[in-house]
C-alpha cells in the first residue's frame, strides 16, 4: 500500500480519538511536535473532510457518535462573568484525557482556552451542516429529527438570528472566528462566515419541526434573513470588471435610501493590485464588507462554499471558477488551494495581523496554500461543470502532499514550500485528499452536500 490515497486512509485510522470505546472524532495532526498543544485536539472543522469520507464509506455510527458529543459539550460552556446567560456556541475542538482516577474526561475550548481567545463562530454551522449530509447518507431521521437535535438546531438558529446592532443581512463577528483563527483583519462580515451561514440556515430550514410552533416562527424568519442575505451578498460582495469600473467612478459622501454607493466605499481604498489582476469575464465575492470598508482580499474558502451552496448565482459561481483558472499559479499553484490572496505586507501586515511572526506575508493564513481546501475546490468545481479544474487541482495536490509526509499548509507565492511552522501528517491534508478522489470518481457522492431545505431564486 504506497499510493497517495492508502497512505491517507493509513493517517485517517491512526488520528481516531476514542471515547467510552467508540469512535468519536479525529485529532487535528499527528505530529509529535507539533508547535501549538492543541493539535492534538479534534477540532470540529477539522473533521468535516473525516466526517465525509466517513459517511461516504459506510460508517456512519463515528459521524452520529460524533454529532451527538459535540451536541453534549455546548451545555458544558461556562458563562462569563457579566453576560447575561445567552444561547451558546459549539466548541472549536476537545480532547479526551484520562484523570487521576483512570476515568475519561472531555476537555472542550470554546475559545476559552484557544490561542488570543478567538470565539468559533464556524463550528455550529459546520456542525448543522454535518447533520444533514449524515441524514442524507444513512437515513437516520430518529436521530437527526430527536428532540436534542432539533433543541439543537433552534438553538444555534437563536443565536445567529438575534438582533444585536445590526443593519444588515449578514452575521457580524469577531476577528478570527472561523478557519483563519488568528488576528488578520477578518472581523466584521467576513465573506466565510456568511456562506458557512447561508448553508446552516439552508441546513436548518430541513431539520425543524413543522408541527411546532416555536419551529415554525424559526422557519420563517430563516426563509426571510435567507432572501436578504442572498441579495446582499449576490449584489455588494460582487466584483468584476464592471463593477471594479463602477467603484472607481464611485460617489461618495451620499446621504439618503437611494445612493448607489450606500456603504461610503471610497475609490481611493482599491488596492493596485486589483485592477490589473481580475481578468475580464471573471468575477469574486470579496472578502469583507462593512461601512467604508471593502476588503478586496479573495478568500477562496468563501467562494468556494458559496459556489458549492448556491449562495453565488450559477453565474457568478461560473465566473468564480474561471478566476482559478485564469489566475491559477496564484489561487491554486504547485498546492491547491490559496487560502487567501495577495498577502499582506509592511505596514499592514504590522497592524492588521499586530505583527504576527506565523502570519508573514505569504505564510499560513497570510497567503499559504492550505491542501485541507481541496476537497471545497474539486465539489465547487464539480458543481459548476469544471471537471477539468477538479483533475487538475487533485493531480498537482496528490503526490506532492504524500512525498511530503501531508503537511498542513505551504508557503510561498505559489505554494513552493511546505511552510515554515507547519505540522506533518495533518488529518485534514489527508481526508481532503479522500475525499476530492471520491467526488472525481463518482460526482454522484457529492448529494451528501447538497441542502434541500430552501429553494433558491
Ligand atoms: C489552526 C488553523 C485552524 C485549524 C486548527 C487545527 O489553528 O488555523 O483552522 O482548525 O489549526 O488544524
Amino acid at each position: 500500500m504506497t499510493d497517495p490515497i492508502s497512505s491517507a486512509y493509513r493517517l485517517l485510522e491512526a488520528s481516531q480519538v476514542h471515547y467510552q470505546g467508540r469512535v468519536v472524532g479525529t485529532i487535528a495532526s499527528l505530529d509529535a511536535h507539533a508547535p501549538a498543544e492543541n493539535y492534538a485536539d479534534c477540532f470540529v472543522r477539522d473533521f468535516v473532510p473525516s466526517g465525509l469520507v466517513f459517511l461516504l464509506d459506510g460508517r456512519h455510527d463515528i459521524v452520529r457518535d460524533f454529532l451527538a458529543l459535540v451536541l453534549k459539550l455546548r451545555d458544558q460552556q461556562e458563562e462569563v462573568e457579566g453576560h447575561r446567560a445567552v444561547a451558546k456556541v459549539m466548541p472549536a475542538s476537545f480532547r479526551v484525557l484520562c484523570n487521576e482516577a483512570g476515568e475519561e474526561e472531555i476537555h472542550t475550548d470554546f475559545g476559552d482556552r484557544a490561542i488570543g481567545r478567538v470565539a468559533p463562530v464556524d463550528s455550529m454551522m459546520w456542525w448543522l451542516i454535518l447533520l444533514v449530509a449524515y441524514e442524507r447518507v444513512s437515513g437516520d431521521t430518529a436521530f437527526t429529527r430527536s428532540p436534542e437535535c432539533r433543541r439543537g438546531v433552534r438553538m444555534i438558529l437563536n443565536i445567529c438570528l438575534q438582533d444585536r446592532f445590526e443593519i444588515f443581512p449578514t452575521l457580524l463577528v469577531p476577528d478570527g472566528s472561523f478557519m483563519i483563527d488568528r488576528r488578520m483583519g477578518v472581523y466584521g462580515h467576513p465573506l466565510e462566515i456568511q456562506s458557512l451561514f447561508f448553508g446552516a440556515l439552508r441546513a436548518a430550514l430541513e431539520l425543524l419541526d413543522p408541527e411546532d410552533t416555536e419551529s415554525q416562527a424559526i422557519h420563517q424568519q430563516s426563509c426571510k434573513r435567507l432572501d436578504q442575505l442572498t441579495e446582499y451578498v449576490r449584489h455588494y460582495y460582487w466584483l468584476d470588471e464592471d463593477r471594479l469600473n463602477r467603484i472607481h467612478r464611485y460617489r461618495t459622501e451620499i446621504f439618503g435610501h437611494d445612493s448607489e454607493n450606500a456603504l461610503n466605499i471610497h475609490p481611493e481604498s482599491i488596492p493596485d493590485w486589483v485592477s490589473d489582476w481580475l481578468p475580464p469575464e471573471t468575477g469574486y465575492l470579496v472578502g469583507n464588507l462593512g461601512p467604508g470598508r471593502m476588503d478586496f482580499r479573495f478568500f477562496s474558502l468563501g467562494n468556494l462554499l458559496a459556489v458549492l451552496f448556491d449562495l453565488a448565482d450559477p453565474e457568478q459561481g461560473r465566473r468564480i471558477m474561471a478566476l482559478f483558472d485564469q489566475r491559477w499559479s496564484d489561487l491554486a499553484g504547485m498546492m491547491p488551494v490559496k487560502i487567501c490572496f495577495p498577502a499582506m505586507e509592511g505596514d499592514e501586515w504590522r497592524l492588521m495581523t499586530g505583527s504576527d511572526p506565523k502570519n508573514i506575508p505569504w505564510s499560513y493564513h497570510n497567503g499559504g496554500n492550505w491542501p485541507a481546501l481541496l476537497w471545497a475546490f474539486v465539489a465547487a468545481a464539480l458543481h459548476a461543470g469544471r471537471e477539468d479544474l477538479a483533475r487538475r487541482a487533485h493531480d498537482t495536490a496528490a503526490p506532492r502532499l504524500y512525498a511530503n509526509g501531508w503537511p498542513e499548509y505551504y508557503d510561498g507565492r505559489n505554494g513552493r514550500l511546505i511552510g515554515r511552522r507547519s505540522n506533518f501528517n495533518q488529518t485534514w491534508s489527508a481526508t481532503a485528499l479522500i475525499l476530492s478522489h471520491k467526488f472525481i470518481e463518482d460526482p454522484s457522492t457529492l448529494d451528501v452536500l447538497s441542502l434541500k431545505g430552501y429553494e433558491k431564486r
